[in-house]
């Protein structure tokens, strides 16, 4: 089955076609534009997909060497994220399937996320634990099967993803802040500044990223570069607090639930520190860690999960709409 995914939910406008499970195509058009503005304006975005998704779409459609009438369905993210931003997604959506007379599915972003784990890992099997670390959200789930998913644990506050954007403003870096505080932090001394780990040692899944923010706007208000202590040294110290926390409940995840095949999703999961320390505390049987390209978002996941959702027998009425807030794939 050839099926068209769509992602316009942040300041990725992407398009992807899938076929019989593999990828025959992966477009992303990143907005560059928001990096100016220290974060994504939500008004920008919205207009930058309505001006990208026209031409995406025909390359998503040529480089995977089909022919438009050739998609049998179309898969939508409808949520979470901005508004206006999934309207675009969702509007241009329906309208590419009513005119090629074919199904529609509107998809979970998070679940997307999730299930992107799939591509390209050909032995993962269920069950297995995710930790779904992006810009907006910080969650730790227990994957039991297809479509029977449990939270274990969330963010109280800020995402992980959130806290290197907004320590990243802080430290004076660009947006996105992950990869700019991951560059700054090499070579860098980690263990320099003791920045807070909130929460790492409570016995329930749960993480709090605001105290760290606001520890490290405390900390630059008196920062002074010395030969002691450089701004890597703190970006390296910030990073490795995020991390620590991360770590720290995956393996208690594990204890809790005694699942021991762990995976991760979303933009942080691109970070490799991140990765080394997983690396670290789990067996590496034991670990799937998806492709850099399949962490940040992406329509390739969108594709890929609405195929599966076609063939579970899943489509949506016309009429469905927009769910930026839903966090939980059973929303
Ligand atoms: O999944 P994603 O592309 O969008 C959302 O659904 O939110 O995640 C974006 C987030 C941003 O907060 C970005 O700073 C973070 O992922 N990110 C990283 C890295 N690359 C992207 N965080 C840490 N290290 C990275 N290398
Ligand atoms: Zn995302």
């Amino acid at each position: 089955m050839i099926v068209i995914g769509i992602e316009t939910s942040c300041d990725e406008t992407a398009v992807s076609i899938c076929k019989d499970g593999n990828i025959l195509s992966n477009i992303i058009g990143s907005q560059l534009v928001h990096s100016e503005f220290g974060g994504v304006v939500p008004e920008i975005a919205s207009r930058e997909h309505e001006k990208l998704l026209y031409n995406l779409t025909e390359e998503a459609i040529n480089s995977a060497k089909i022919k438009i009438t050739d998609i049998e369905g179309v898969a939508v993210t409808n949520g979470p994220g901005l508004s206006g931003a999934l309207l675009t997604g969702v509007s241009f959506a329906k309208g590419l399937a009513i005119g090629l007379g074919v199904k529609i599915v509107s998809i979970n972003h998070l679940e997307a996320h999730i299930i992107a784990n799939f591509l390209e890992a050909n032995n993962l099997s269920y069950p297995f634990l995710c930790l779904l670390v992006s810009g907006g959200h910080t969650q730790l789930w227990w994957i039991k099967e297809m479509e029977n998913y449990t939270l274990l644990g969330e963010s109280r506050d800020d995402a992980a993803g959130e806290a290197f954007d907004k320590g990243a403003r802080l430290l004076g870096l660009k947006y996105p802040g992950g990869p700019e505080i991951e560059m700054c932090a090499k070579g860098g001394n980690s263990s320099l500044i003791k920045f807070p780990r909130a929460l790492i040692k409570s016995k329930k899944v749960e993480f709090s990223f605001s105290g760290l923010k606001t520890s490290l706007l405390y900390y630059m208000d008196s920062f002074k570069k010395t030969d002691e202590c450089k701004l890597n040294d703190v970006a390296a110290s910030y990073q490795k607090a995020i991390i620590d926390c991360l770590v720290s409940k995956m393996k208690l995840a594990v204890e809790l639930t005694g699942v021991d095949t762990i995976s991760i999703a979303g933009g942080v999961a691109k970070n490799k520190l991140l990765r080394k320390m997983i690396t670290k505390n789990f067996k590496k049987e034991n670990i799937i860690f998806p492709d850099l390209k399949y962490c940040t978002d992406n329509a390739a996941m969108i594709s890929y999960l609405g195929e599966l959702k076609f063939k579970l027998g899943h489509k949506s009425k016309f009429d469905f709409s927009i769910n930026p807030n839903f966090h939980n794939s059973k929303d």
